[in-house]
């Protein structure tokens, strides 16, 4: 890889176009939406491309990644993505830089972001969300997860242990427990997704009041 060529993720390489297709079954023609941990970029630069009626807001905790990602973008041909900005799920609010959001979202989306933080991140997963989504939004949450009568495959059992050796707060988290955290703050699991590789598309929105 030279200097300036984008990072690259397998996994995001073979998932995007999955994703996006499960994307336009789900999401209205146009919106604004916010990718929290986006990483290499690879999937806001792909649905960006895929979704023209959509800008996306593409952001991270770790800004080293943001060459990577704004370089995705330019080599997809991706316009209508906002230069990413640092977000840190934890903070409260967000973004966190005495910068408030002028808007909200009509989705948040996050992919693999869960099972490679401390569990206290899907509580904050879900307070942002539901502090910032427009009342019919959406919050799409991709990865692996373990449920409760369901035999876990090989691969997300390896996987798990992988992640609890190198971290003992990482780990793949519970569908019920995920959930449970969404209720919390008045959101509903409307939909569950299973996709390539065992991981699952989760699509929350705001219970009915
Ligand atoms: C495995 S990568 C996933 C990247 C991308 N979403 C994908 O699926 O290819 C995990 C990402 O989560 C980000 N992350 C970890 N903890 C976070 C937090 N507390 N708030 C926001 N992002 C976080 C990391 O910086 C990293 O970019």
């Amino acid at each position: 890889m030279t200097a300036n060529s984008p990072l690259y993720s397998p996994a995001a390489d073979r998932n995007r176009e999955p994703i996006l297709q499960a994307l336009r079954l789900i999401l209205p023609p146009q919106g604004l939406a916010l990718e929290i941990a986006s990483g290499t970029g690879q999937h806001v630069a792909h649905f960006a491309a895929g979704l023209p009626g959509w800008v996306w807001q593409p952001s991270d905790a770790q800004a080293d990644a943001f060459d990577s990602i704004t370089g995705w973008c330019a080599q997809m041909g991706a316009g209508r993505v906002k230069p990413p900005i640092l977000l840190n799920v934890m903070a409260s609010p967000w973004p966190g830089d005495n910068s408030p959001f002028a808007q909200q979202f009509d989705a948040i989306y996050c992919a693999n972001m869960l099972h490679i933080s401390p569990w206290a991140t899907c509580a904050a997963l879900m307070q942002g969300a539901a502090r910032h989504l427009t009342p019919a939004g959406l919050l799409l949450v991709y990865g692996p997860f373990l449920e409760a009568g369901q035999p876990t495959s090989p691969g997300n059992q390896d996987f798990d242990q992988s992640l609890r050796q190198r971290d003992p707060d990482w780990g793949i988290r519970q569908l019920d427990d995920v959930t449970r955290e969404a209720h919390h703050v008045g959101l509903r699991l409307r939909q569950r997704l299973p996709m390539p590789a065992n991981n699952l598309l989760l699509v929350f929105h705001r219970r009915p009041t």
